[in-house]
């Protein structure tokens, strides 16, 4: 048979990149108990209807689709948010709101394997159901820098934005929403020539086509001058003026909680999914040009899947690129190192013994690790040392008669006996 290998953009995480991988995933979930989201499980494989309603051409496009054994159109989520919503739409509906749900696991997409991006990658989600109020997509907001603060990744840009300005404008020229959101795709791929040329074959004024240029020319990094342009940009759009107010409310509020955000606003910023009504955004670190996550509010999702109309605000972090940010920044982890022991039976006849000793010291809450090789004694004290382990239990017959063994500690090469019942406080 020849040789298998991953399929490509599947990965194998051995133990030094699964751990970095869990570490943020202790992170994520230490965020989510802090701001009060209750972790739920859905299913990876879901009706492929739900999940491309409104992912959007480009995530839809990348889907692991197929037909399962029993005829039914499936596939492997790309994201929860679909699961999520579809939830509030059926089995929550009658939950009292707001709820805050947390989702954590892998997704996949058939996307162009390179630095960050992986066709099996992992995402914590984060979604707040029930609040159309700023203070809820504030929420999201400060919960993401929680994250990134979590992570060490305190040096982080968040790119911010609101689709209703620009399907405030399109939806005042009559713009028909598929035609709005395939403009705005390519405005977000920063196609413009492409993207105009829509809106003027859309038959749109003279004057939208100008005010669209000027938007996605303006920038500043002064935020609220960025907001006073837009403002003044869109004030003949009454749904745009609202947008951005919107918007200036939210970034408001995080500033005034004491959270402080190094934020861009960015006018022609749309993100892939299609679901979104309101405020976007995706956080950024120096170095790395894929965004860690990604969010904002959906408020017309849930009543696609058949629920009542659900105002909701949410965002998913990428894991495996906050790892790689980590890794790039060379983050430590800050995890305690616990010490380890290896228990090895002096001769064949002990290993009952050993396996005894061993549940013994578990049982006290110690790392424990038996000689399983049939290995001599000095070659398995060597072996416990070239893997960095601190203590060596060896178990031997005059010790045991005596209640006893003899407690080897590896980097000092010293040892001394220990009655049985003791052995636990001498690690520790
Ligand atoms: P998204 O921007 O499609 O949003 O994905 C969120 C994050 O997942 C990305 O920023 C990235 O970190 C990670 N990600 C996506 N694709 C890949 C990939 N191929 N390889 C590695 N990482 C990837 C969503 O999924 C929305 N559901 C977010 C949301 C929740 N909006 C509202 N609630």
């Amino acid at each position: 048979m020849s040789e298998f290998k991953t399929l490509r953009g599947m990965r194998d995480f051995l133990p030094e990149d699964a751990r970095t991988m869990i570490y943020v995933e202790d992170v994520a979930r230490k965020v989510a108990r802090l701001y009060g989201y209750k972790e739920i499980i859905t299913p990876v494989v879901e009706s492929y209807e739900l999940l491309a309603a409104k992912a959007g051409d480009e995530v839809r496009s990348r889907m692991f689709a197929f037909r399962d054994l029993g005829g039914r159109h499936v596939a492997l989520r790309p994201e929860f948010t679909a699961s999520v919503a579809r939830l509030v739409a059926t089995t929550l509906r009658n939950e009292p709101k707001p709820f805050r749900l947390f989702c954590m696991g892998s997704a996949y997409r058939y996307d162009e394997p390179q630095r960050g991006r992986y066709r099996e990658f992992w995402q914590s989600d984060y979604e707040l159901v029930g609040s159309s109020r700023p203070e809820a997509d504030a929420e999201i907001i400060m919960l993401t820098d929680s994250l990134m603060q979590g992570a060490g990744l305190k040096k982080f840009t968040m790119k911010v934005g609101h689709v209703g300005v620009i399907r405030g404008i399109l939806t005042q020229e009559r713009i028909g929403e598929k035609q709005q959101s395939a403009i705005m795709q390519l405005m977000d791929k920063k196609q413009y020539d492409d993207a105009f040329k829509l809106v003027k074959n859309a038959r749109a004024s003279e004057k939208c086509l100008t005010v669209l240029r000027q938007l996605v020319e303006c920038s500043s990094n002064d935020i609220s001058k960025m907001l006073s342009r837009m403002e003044k940009l869109v004030e003949n759009y009454e749904k745009s003026v609202a947008a951005v107010e919107n918007l200036r409310q939210i970034l408001e509020l995080v500033s005034q909680s004491g959270c402080k955000i190094d934020a861009t606003v960015d006018a022609g910023f749309a993100r892939g999914l299609e679901y979104y009504t309101g405020m976007i955004f995706e956080p950024y670190v120096p170095h790395l040009d894929i965004a860690l996550g990604g969010g904002g509010r959906y408020d017309r999702l849930v009543e696609l899947f058949g629920g009542e109309s659900t105002p909701a605000v949410g965002v998913a972090h990428g894991i495996d690129r906050i790892a790689l940010g980590m890794q790039l920044k060379k983050t430590a982890l800050k995890v305690e190192k616990e010490k380890t022991v290896m228990v090895i039976p002096i001769k064949e006849e002990l290993r009952s013994e050993a396996l005894k000793i061993s549940r013994m010291l578990r049982d006290a809450g110690v790392l424990v690790e038996v000689e399983v090789m049939g290995r001599k004694m000095a070659k398995a004290l060597e072996d416990a040392d070239r893997r960095k382990m601190d203590y060596a239990i060896i178990v031997g017959e005059r010790e045991l008669k005596e209640g006893t063994v003899v407690i080897r500690d590896l980097a000092k090469r010293q040892q001394n006996t220990v009655k049985i019942d003791k052995m636990a406080d001498e690690i520790r």
